[in-house]
């Protein structure tokens, strides 16, 4: 399919409708921001990183049954996915407290969870993402019943694949985010995974190889990223 008009430019990425009714094409950017946008820069390299990572693991819950909107790699920064139609609701699953977790329960960075926590947050950029919880999502209409059942069960079914996945790659995955939509009246797993999206931790020195670099200015950013890649799939990104 060809790449028609652009729909949609968000942070990080930008969408494009296609030919194909049925399929997006997803152009991965280096702008990054964070705070909800108050902090901006660019990471260089970082759209090509965050494409191939993200179909990294994209391929890898698909062959583990979960339902993506991944289609195939078409360039260094794009992807081509399933048209979604989104729901504004961002899913959180964190197994180790950090971040905004570790601030209001106040909380030590670093303390595990003794279960996987899940945390909805309501996708408003005017709000900045305000937590929710289910009886908001369905007074609000956000999702229906089973929509929410399915979302929870995705998402605690993928931490368990990445968990796996990432324990023989030597990365703690501390939390992540996913978004979901509809594709044809199914719930799909849309947006991307990737250093932008989760906090990873290298399991034996505990440094920080994700977005939390760029946060606070800890340095070494697209070197972060780069690792992360080297390790999923044992290349450097310009092999
Ligand atoms: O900031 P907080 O601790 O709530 O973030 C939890 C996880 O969700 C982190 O991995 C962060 O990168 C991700 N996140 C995100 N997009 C947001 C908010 C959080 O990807 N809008």
């Amino acid at each position: 399919p060809e790449k028609l008009e652009q729909l949609y430019e968000g942070k990080a990425k930008k969408v494009y409708r296609t030919t194909d009714p049925d399929l997006f094409m997803v152009d991965y950017k280096d702008d990054a921001t964070a705070f909800n946008g108050a902090k901006k820069g660019t990471i260089q390299n970082k759209g090509v990183l965050n494409n191939r990572i993200s179909a990294v693991f994209f391929k890898l819950l698909e062959e583990k049954g979960i339902p993506t909107h991944f289609v195939e790699l078409v360039s260094d920064r794009e992807m081509l996915v399933k048209s979604l139609k989104i729901i504004l609701i961002e899913v959180i699953v964190r197994n180790i407290a950090a971040g905004s977790l570790a601030k209001r329960l106040g909380l030590p960075e670093g303390t595990p969870m003794s279960r996987p926590v899940l945390e909805f947050y309501y996708k408003d950029d005017k709000l900045g993402d305000p937590m929710i919880n289910e009886y908001h999502i369905r007074a609000l209409d956000l999702a229906t019943p089973e929509q929410i059942d399915t979302i929870k069960d995705i998402a605690l079914k993928v931490n368990d694949i990445l968990l796996e996945y990432l324990s023989d790659k030597k990365i703690d995955l501390v939390d992540f985010k996913l978004e979901f939509g509809l594709h044809k009246g199914q719930v799909v797993l849309g947006d991307e995974i990737s250093p932008d999206t989760c906090r990873f931790w290298d399991r034996d020195t505990r440094e920080k190889l994700d977005k939390d670099r760029f946060r606070r200015d800890l340095g070494s950013v697209e070197e972060a990223y780069e690792e992360v890649f080297r390790r999923l799939t044992g290349k450097s990104s310009d092999q």
